[in-house]
């Protein structure tokens, strides 16, 4: 198992599976792919064909919808199967998730919905995540969603909840910057607190995105190039954070490859220039001292 993956990844898309498959030419730039795993769940077919053939050019990391691991519904024991079952086939770097929930009552409703930021909730999932990773034989990472609602409920910010649930679960997070984002403006907090709360040692992989803006709030599409504000919040996570493994999401309006690879081009300019400004700023404990 290769859990040392670095660098910039794309998300693999249908439209660019002939890119990838294009054995005339050396390959298109990135370090690895991820997938999304209920696309290959299927057995045979001419996805699962092309995945194959990919795989052995590219390493992949997998990426699931449909774990719904904060609901009440009992985890689904055939869905795990599969997934373990595509993870054996390809060999992941590593497996993500949503944090949240997509269903109760075995109803899906087909959004990655949030949770109530309680104990009880820490509780609940812990209990759910410490099977998935039994079941998978290695830690899950587990990615922080948008949202636009919050619960009365709540006894802890989100990002006290996702820290904790690192902790306790021994998980690791998918941190995704757009959402921060996306969230902060809907709910009015401060994103660079967010970040700042993540446990370095346990973020594995950054996701960035665009978003769509309305009057006084923001929808999470996936469907426009990354803005500079998460531009900006992401120069500011990898000072926080170091050089984790990013990629750009992009799921609708889906722009030729070279477009993505250009904006992927970004993405390393950023990182390097917050590389740069991170050794130039002195540690909290140095200041101390
Ligand atoms: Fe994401």
């Amino acid at each position: 198992m290769n859990t040392s993956l670095g660098g910039f990844g794309l998300g693999l898309r249908t439209d660019h599976y002939r890119d990838f498959l294009d054995t005339a030419s050396a390959g298109p730039a990135v370090d690895w792919l991820e997938v999304i795993s209920e696309n290959y769940m299927l057995p045979g077919g001419a996805p699962l064909q092309h995945l194959d053939r990919i795989r052995r050019d590219y390493p992949m990391v997998m990426h699931g919808v449909s774990l719904s691991v904060g609901s009440t519904d009992a985890l689904d024991p055939d869905y795990l199967r599969d997934l373990k079952a595509l993870a054996d086939r390809i060999e992941p770097a590593w497996i993500s998730d949503h944090l949240c929930w997509t269903g109760v009552d075995h109803h899906n409703l087909h959004d990655l919905l949030p949770l109530p930021y309680t104990e009880a909730a820490l509780r609940h999932l812990c209990e759910r995540v410490s099977r998935v990773q039994d079941v998978l034989g290695r830690r899950l990472l587990l990615e922080n969603v948008s949202s636009y609602v919050s619960f009365a409920a709540d006894e802890m910010s989100e990002w006290e909840f996702v820290a904790e649930l690192a902790r306790r679960a021994d998980c690791e997070l998918l941190l995704d910057v757009n959402n921060v984002y996306v969230s902060s403006v809907n709910h009015g907090f401060d994103a660079q607190r967010y970040i700042d709360a993540m446990p370095r040692e346990r973020v594995r992989q950054i996701h960035l995105a665009g978003h769509e803006s309305h009057a006084g709030y923001l929808i999470d599409t996936h469907d426009h190039p990354v803005c500079d504000a998460v531009w900006q919040l992401y120069a500011y996570t990898t000072r926080r954070l170091g050089a984790v493994p990013a990629m750009i999401e992009r799921d609708d309006h889906i722009p030729p490859l070279a477009e993505l690879l250009a904006e992927l081009d970004v993405a390393r300019q950023v990182q390097a220039l917050a590389l740069r400004d991170a050794r130039l700023e002195p540690r909290a404990s140095e200041v101390a001292a």
